[in-house]
């Protein structure tokens, strides 16, 4: 077997159910915060495209995605983030992927070259835990850069050494961030293009939750818009990963692209051949849809933001926690040790949350995750509200 599988961390829904493991849950219905799974309604269009779709099924789709689709990607992503008009090439500077999830993960092993000296991999800390498998599967190294309230719950880049810098091969961000949800501004990923220029390494950033935001006159920034604003138009060392699955509720669809630096994504498109991973044509046909209408992920933005407002009134008062720059997830200071919080509330109170240290790593005995838990309002606004109230019930009572 691949010796490199053994550092594979386990997932953190599998080290919940061992916390959970003997702990007898309240006599009340399960309410889940725990996965960032979306639960909103898949637009009809969505539906009805792929329905419409299926004789599809009939044909093996090219790794590449159709044309229309990749054209449909390269205009959401002008319009929305202002890119300079033809500045992305639908045949070379698109490419679907079949959810963000294997792609960030299939980038890496296509990218980085291990035979080079102390091959690294650069990710924020706490993370999504797939950046971690990725660098650990490639043969790099993950280096984490701890994302706490002193950083504004990003990546301090003034913290790496130039060796570290010089050993990096790629980095990943999250932007808006899993779980945090902070956005980085544009100054500090203006600071990353130029180190990345200098010390010649690519640039992966997780966009996945873009869309989920709660000022319409102000939504993300992301890492091409910037990159264009810089006059870097040909995406140089940028890659950008965008999904379906938060933006438009589909997550079961498995649909999302990748964009930027074409002579990476060259490279990333010919692993792909291999890795087998080609969108099957009744997705592409619902992406196409989905990726031409705002009107539904405007509707969605809506749900959240009274969710945010309903469970934030309730919980401010109780516990350490924030409106995020942006995302479904709140990221709580539970001001005590967060496994233990994690089980407690879920024995007195039936409410699933995730333990912050489980999406984190103690590099130098600090773990930026410890004593946070991680809520994702996912779940209906009545669902929302009462694990809320169940969640100031446990903090008033017990502690
Ligand atoms: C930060 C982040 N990136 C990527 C993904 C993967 O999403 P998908 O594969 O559905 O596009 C997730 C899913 O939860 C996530 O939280």
């Amino acid at each position: 077997m691949n010796p490199d599988l053994e550092k594979l961390h386990p997932y953190p829904f599998q080290k919940i159910s061992e916390l959970k493991k003997g702990v007898k849950a309240a006599d009340k219905p399960l309410i889940s915060l725990a996965i960032g799974e979306p639960k909103h309604a898949t637009p009809k269009i969505i539906l009805d495209a792929l329905t419409e779709n299926l004789t599809g099924i009939a044909n093996y789709p090219l790794t590449k995605g159709s044309k229309e689709l990749r054209e449909a990607i390269a205009n959401w992503l002008t319009n929305r983030f202002h890119l300079p008009a033809n500045s992305l090439n639908p045949e070379t500077n698109v490419i679907p992927v079949t959810g963000t999830r294997e792609a960030l993960f299939s980038f890496a092993q296509a990218v980085i070259d291990r035979k080079k000296n102390q091959a690294t991999i650069l990710m924020p800390n706490p993370f999504y835990q797939i950046y971690e498998g990725a660098a650990f599967l490639a043969g790099a190294k993950p280096v984490y850069l701890a994302c706490t309230k002193e950083t504004n719950f990003n990546p301090d880049f003034d913290t790496v050494s130039k060796q570290t810098w010089d050993d990096c091969q790629l980095i990943y961000l999250c932007s808006p961030g899993n779980p945090t949800g902070a956005v980085i501004p544009e100054e500090q990923i203006k600071q990353l293009l130029n180190l990345s220029e200098k010390h010649n390494f690519i640039i992966a950033s997780d966009e996945c939750y873009s869309e989920i935001y709660f000022d319409e006159n102000n939504p993300p920034i992301g890492l091409l818009e910037v990159a264009a604003k810089q006059g870097n138009t040909d995406y140089k060392r940028c890659v950008v990963f965008h999904s379906l699955s938060k933006r438009s509720n589909a997550p079961g669809m498995r649909s999302g692209f990748v964009a930027g630096d074409a002579q990476i994504l060259e490279k990333f498109l010919l692993y792909r051949t291999y890795h087998g991973c080609a969108m099957p044509p009744p997705t592409q046909a619902a992406s196409i849809v989905a990726w031409q209408d705002e009107n539904h992920v405007l509707d969605n933005r809506n749900q959240y933001r009274e969710k945010f407002d309903a469970v934030l009134n309730l919980l401010s008062p109780v516990i350490n926690v924030q409106m995020p720059d942006a995302s479904f997830y709140l990221w709580a200071d539970v001001g005590m040790d967060d496994k233990i919080f994690t089980q407690e509330i879920y024995k007195h109170e039936n409410v699933n949350v995730v333990p912050g240290s489980y999406l984190s790593r103690t590099v130098d005995g600090n773990n930026p995750g410890e004593n946070r838990i991680r809520m994702a309002l996912v779940a209906t606004l009545d669902e929302c509200t009462e694990a809320a109230n169940r969640i100031v019930n446990y903090v008033e009572k017990y502690r």
